[in-house]
């Protein structure tokens, strides 16, 4: 009865982001508060089983003679409060991965290089992909920046900044982010 009454709340306040979305799985959810009418959600694919939690900011960015940005979160993730994702190419949140809350994924940078121009007005430099593999866990507050590929089962400490790719079963941490321990198959139960 009370995951009746649940899924009553919540599915309205899903509606406005399922209809801009290109693709929704089932049993998905998402927590009031998110960011809506000035986004592109066009490119969107979300999963089975996907919830993401209040005040999320997801946005694909269109840019002039590029391909049509995406956005991809696989099937069974958790993704926290306050989450920024956006994509000015491609990423990808593979299956079964848990984001923590406060945690930004963001494929491009403000362009600055212009000396005689103020970054907000240089646009958007150029994009590159994310990728996050099956099974990751991405930690309170961080920050994965362009062109980060994390393999599968990867850990990211609390507060990190990611600005390099890590092979699957590390556990890295810091600003930048380093490697700080290998969990290794054989650590499989
Ligand atoms: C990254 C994490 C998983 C590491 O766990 P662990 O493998 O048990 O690591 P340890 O606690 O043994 O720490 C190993 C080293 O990394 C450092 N470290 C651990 N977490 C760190 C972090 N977030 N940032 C920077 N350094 C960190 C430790 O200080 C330690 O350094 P030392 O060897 O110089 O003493 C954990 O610290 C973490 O940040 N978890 C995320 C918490 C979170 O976001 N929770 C929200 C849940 S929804």
């Amino acid at each position: 009865m009370v995951e009746l009454l649940t899924k009553l709340v919540d599915f309205p306040i899903s509606i406005p982001f399922r209809i801009k979305c290109k693709k929704i799985g089932k049993s998905f959810l998402i927590g009031s508060g998110y960011s809506i009418w000035k986004c592109n959600l066009n490119n969107v694919i979300i999963g089975n089983n996907v919830q993401i939690g209040s005040r999320a900011w997801i946005q694909t960015v269109p840019l002039v003679g590029q391909k049509k940005p995406t956005i991809e979160i696989r099937d069974n993730c958790s993704i926290g409060r306050n989450v920024v994702i956006s994509a000015a190419k491609k990423i990808i949140i593979g299956k079964n991965c848990l984001v923590s809350y406060n945690v930004s994924l963001l494929d491009h940078n403000h362009a600055f290089e212009n000396t005689n121009l103020p970054p907000i007005m240089q646009g958007i430099d150029e994009p590159k992909d994310i990728e996050i593999d099956e099974d990751c866990f991405l930690g309170a507050h961080s920050f994965i920046l362009k062109g980060v590929v994390l393999g599968k089962h990867c850990i990211v400490g609390a507060n990190s900044v990611v600005a390099s790719s890590f092979p699957p079963f590390s556990v890295i941490a810091g600003v930048p982010a380093k490697k700080i321990r290998d969990l290794t198959e054989s650590n499989a139960v």
